[in-house]
This record gives C-alpha cells, structure tokens and sequence, in this order.
C-alpha cells in the first residue's frame, strides 16, 4: 500500500566517546584473557566515557546534534524525543527532557523507555505511533547508554561485555511504501531473576549495606540469557516475516543487537540469512545496551539504498525482545 502513511527513519547518527578499554586492559584488571574474550564473545574494544561531569545525556546530545547536522533538522522543528536507557542521568527527572533542554529542543516533549537491550526497538516502535496518528512530523528516537557506570569491573563474568555510547534517528512520515512496515515486541517480567541491577531501586533502596554487597551493578546469568536470546530474537524476527509474506531471501539486512557474536551468528544461521546481511560492529564497541541498534544503522548507512529490507532484532534484561521490519527510506 504506497499511499499509507508510515513512519520511516530519515537520518541516522551516532557518538562514542574517545577512550579505549581494549581486551589487553581488562588482562590487568580481572583473569581473563584476550583469547577468552574473543572467542566467547567477539568483543575486542570498547568506549568508556571518562569526560567528568558527563552522562548517558551529554551522549544522546551529541548523537542528536550531529543527527541535526546531517539531515537539517533545527531544534525547534523536533516535536517529541524518547530515550531508551537503562543508564538514566537520575532516577529522575528522564533522561529525554534532560537532553531536549541541552539542544534547545524547545518545541519537545520527552521521555524515557526502559526495556534494556530492547529498549532502542521498544522506543522506536513507539515514536512511529505518534507519526502514523497523525499527531506529530518529527520524532527523534535515542538509544544511550552508559553501561561503564553500572558494570562491575572486579567481576570478569560481566566488565568484558559492555561498553558506552549513543544512537540517534529521525522518523517522519512517508507515503511512498518506505519505513517502518511491522513490529513484533515481546516482554517476560519473569527474566528479571536472570537479568538485572539488584539495589538502588525501590525494592531495595540504595544504602550503605548494598554498596557492600555490590549490588548497583548488572547481575546476569550469561548461559541462561544466552538461550532466550537466541530463541527470542528468531522467532519474532520469523513472526514479523511471515505475517507480512516475506521470505529470509527478501531480507537485505538483519540488524541484531549486539551482545555477543556467538548470539548474532545463532540467529543468522536459525534464519537461514548469510553473515554477509548481518550487521556487526561489536567488536569495537562491545554491548552498548540500548546503543547497539543505532550504532549499527550509522556505521552501514552508506550501504543501504532505499527499498532494502530490513529485520531488527533484540533481546535484553525484563527480559523484553522484539523484532521490527522496515524499508529503509533513502
Ligand atoms: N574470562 C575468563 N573466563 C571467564 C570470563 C572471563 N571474562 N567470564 C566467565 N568466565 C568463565 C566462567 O567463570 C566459567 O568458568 P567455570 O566453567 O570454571 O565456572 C566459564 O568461563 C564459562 O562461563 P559461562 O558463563 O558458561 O560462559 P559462556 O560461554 O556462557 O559466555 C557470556 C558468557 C559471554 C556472558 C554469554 O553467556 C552471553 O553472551 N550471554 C548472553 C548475554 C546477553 O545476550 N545479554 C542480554 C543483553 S544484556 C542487557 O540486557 C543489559
């Protein structure tokens, strides 16, 4: 159907900040080894934010300033600016209103989603709804997070995985059958036992005796997420696929989450799409929660020609996963 209206990403950016924490560092700081790392998770590098005084939103700023930059898109003209992070500023106020202010998005309103390593599809499908109502023209959509700030790097099962950064896409309304065609999200509040930060919450509100015990820092019980992730990101992703009457061979580009190259080759090889299609940058960034997404759009956006089709897939900490189809607009 051409002529319906449907929210499309219009432009792409993405930060990172400058400092290194590469698999030779982390030698010195846990037992582990480059070796371990590489192989059980293809992560070579990532960027930690050392800039002090800066945050999950100084981030998401500079993603946004420079997505402004790209497409022309002033401040004022930005109607609505969602953040998906786990890593907010503050509990509160949300990140998104703390970010609209450091742009001059005047004319905004923001909020924050909080569906972990879902968060940018979570966030993404819910932009495009303000788009299709009619409601809105220019949705900005974040995925940033700060992941240096709740890891733990005395603890090797986790400080190898995560690394910080920030994504950010322009959606506006386009009739001519690009954008955003389907989406297939999920949510099981029972993965929270596998998957989470323990303290600092209202559960157990931060105290002297949770600093203690360590527990303002990702907990994750890798094996068992690992599963649920291969089999949460396939099946919506053949869900999304198949309610719309598309074969894997339409697929131009799977774009996973990021959050070991062992998962994303699992769901590739379960697809049946060759690697080739895949977009991966974990290597370099390793998992950047909410950023992954994003992060992987900008890095490939000179490859993508309008009409291509493509399958985003997450899987993250709730546990929440999800798969979005959509036909890349430019
Ligand atoms: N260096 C060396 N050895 C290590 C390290 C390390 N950094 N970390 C763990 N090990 C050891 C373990 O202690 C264990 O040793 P043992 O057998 O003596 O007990 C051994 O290596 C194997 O550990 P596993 O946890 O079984 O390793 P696995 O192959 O499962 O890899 C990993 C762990 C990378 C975490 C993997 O399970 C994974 O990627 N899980 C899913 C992650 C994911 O998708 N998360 C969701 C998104 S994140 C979010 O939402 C915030």
């Amino acid at each position: 159907m051409p002529n319906k209206l449907r929210a499309a990403i219009t432009g792409v950016n993405g930060w990172v900040p400058e400092d290194r924490l590469t698999n030779a560092d982390l030698e010195k700081m846990v037992d582990t080894s480059d070796e371990w790392i590489t192989t059980r998770t293809g992560i070579k590098e990532r960027r930690i934010l050392r800039t002090p005084g800066w945050a999950t939103s100084d981030m998401a700023a500079e993603a946004v300033r420079g997505l402004m930059l790209k497409t022309g898109l002033l401040p004022g003209e930005i109607d609505l600016l969602i953040v998906a992070t786990v890593t907010a500023d503050m509990v509160f106020p949300d990140t998104a209103n703390t970010v609209c202010d450091k742009i001059g998005a005047k004319n905004a309103f923001g909020f924050d989603i909080n569906a972990a390593c879902s968060g940018f599809l979570y966030a993404l499908a819910t932009g495009a709804q303000f788009i299709v109502a009619g409601a809105y023209e220019k949705v900005v959509v974040v995925g940033a997070d700060m992941m240096s700030s709740i890891t733990d790097y005395t603890d090797r099962n986790t400080c190898v995985l995560f690394g910080d950064g920030a994504g950010a896409v322009l959606l506006e309304g386009r009739r001519d059958g690009t954008g955003i065609q389907d989406f297939v999200l999920r949510g099981d509040g029972a993965g929270r036992e596998f998957l989470h930060m323990k303290s600092g919450g209202s559960l157990r509100p931060p105290s002297h005796e949770t600093v203690d015990r360590r527990e303002h820092y990702v907990y994750q019980e890798g094996k068992r997420v690992f599963k649920f992730a291969v089999e949460g990101m396939v099946s919506t992703a053949q869900e999304v696929l198949r309610r719309n009457h598309k074969t894997v061979d339409e697929v131009d580009w799977v774009v996973p989450h990021q959050a070991n190259m062992r998962i994303i080759t699992s769901v590739a090889e379960h697809l049946g799409v060759p690697m080739e299609k895949v977009m991966v940058n974990i290597h370099k960034y390793g998992n950047t929660t909410a950023a992954t997404i994003p992060l992987c759009l900008w890095e490939y956006e000179d490859r993508l020609k309008k009409g291509d089709n493509l399958i985003l897939t997450a899987f993250g900490g709730g546990f929440t996963w999800g798969s979005i189809y959509l036909k890349w607009a430019y």
